[in-house]
């Protein structure tokens, strides 16, 4: 029977926090499923919702049911929905696009410029039930457990980002080791690239990215000089690929230092305003930038599901793990910087 309410976290008044409310469960229109939610994961916009700063004031609408990574269970099709069946786990791409773009018309769907997110502006992923698109459904293979279905949206990040250049043979230096940079280094490592180096200014990170990925160099940028690793590592000119993860200023400076003439970067990190940046160095050096948004729908998980498939292991960079109602210490964990991903059970 389909309950008419459910539990659910919300950003019910526009100060800091979420609070437990019930909530209708959402009515699907003929394109859309229903999915029961097993597990979510807590991204680090859920924190500046949770926190109220000036960007999810001006973005968020209250009240708002938030959260965008999820893994759950189909229990409902509209009826025009075909290819998927009631009781079929899945994850789910959080982006809803539009259809009438240039970009989306084209196949570009990740690029259609007037995408919306589910729990930012639409009712979200931190509930018992879930209204989406059946067109954004991604269903999981029985090999892929829920609680990595759960962190497919981040590692879609990682894999995006990671994949934007050719890494095989390569030499890859990713700056800030959260959890989005460290599942980029083992991506990074799937993909063949020869070395792999991640650094932060947070030592904890940095052992968290030794344990999910044994086999990268990591470097304290607050104790170590990259060019002293470049000797080491006896990489000459530098690194040929840089996957910016932080969001810093001085990460991307040292990136660009660190790159080989030709070099290339892919940005994920999203800085906090404006800062500036010195053109005429990226110039001089030749290096090719691509800003990294969200995911390719459906290629990156395409892409991620194959490589979790063929050995692609980031299990590791899940820290904590604690029922809904203990939300309030998966965000305390998540805002402690000492976590890696924080995953919340809904059953
Ligand atoms: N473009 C997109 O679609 C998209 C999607 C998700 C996240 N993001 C952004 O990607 C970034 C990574 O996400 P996350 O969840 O892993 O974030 P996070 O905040 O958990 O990790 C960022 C890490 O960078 C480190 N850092 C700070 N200054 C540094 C410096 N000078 N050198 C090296 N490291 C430094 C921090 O200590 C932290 O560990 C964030 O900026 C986030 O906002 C972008
Ligand atoms: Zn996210």
């Amino acid at each position: 029977m389909r309950p008419n309410t459910m539990k659910a976290l919300e950003k019910s008044k526009p100060n800091e926090g979420l609070w437990v409310v019930q909530a209708p469960v959402p009515e699907i229109g003929p394109d859309e499923v229903l999915i029961r939610i097993n597990k979510t994961g807590i991204c680090g916009t859920d924190i500046h919702i949770w926190n109220w700063d000036d960007w999810a004031a001006a973005t968020v609408p209250v009240p708002m049911i938030t959260g965008h990574e999820f893994a759950g269970e189909i229990v409902e099709l509209g009826r025009n929905v075909t290819g998927l069946e009631i009781g079929q786990r899945c994850s789910g791409e959080g982006h809803l696009i539009g259809t009438d773009s240039r970009q989306s018309r084209a196949g570009k769907f990740h690029l259609d410029p007037g995408t919306q997110g589910i729990g930012v502006n639409e009712q979200g992923a931190f509930a018992e039930y879930l209204k989406l698109p059946a067109f954004n459904v991604v269903p999981l293979p029985d090999d892929i457990p829920d609680e990595i279905g759960a962190i497919l949206d981040p590692l879609g990040n990682a894999v995006h980002t990671a994949l934007s250049f050719d890494l095989l043979g390569e030499d890859v230096l990713i700056t800030g080791a959260g959890p989005i940079g460290i599942m980029a280094a083992a991506v990074a490592r799937h993909a063949g690239a020869r070395n792999v180096v991640i650094t932060d200014i947070n030592a904890d990170r940095l052992k968290l990215a030794h344990h999910v990925v044994p086999t990268v160099r990591t470097v304290d940028v607050t104790a170590e000089d990259l060019q002293d690793v470049i000797t080491e590592l006896d990489l000459k000119e530098g690194f040929d690929v840089g996957l910016e993860m932080s969001g810093s200023q001085a990460a991307l400076d040292q990136m660009i230092e660190a790159l080989v003439m030709g070099g290339k970067i892919a940005l994920l990190g999203i800085p906090p305003g404006k800062s500036p940046v010195d053109w005429s160095r990226i110039v001089f050096k030749a290096i090719t930038i691509k800003g990294v948004y969200g995911r390719e729908m459906f290629e990156t998980w395409y892409k991620m599901i194959a490589m979790l498939q063929n050995g692609l292991d980031v299990s590791r960079v899940i820290t904590h793990r604690y029922s809904v109602d203990e939300f309030a210490q998966g965000f305390a964990a998540m805002k402690s910087g000492l976590s890696g991903k924080v995953v919340l059970n809904w059953t």
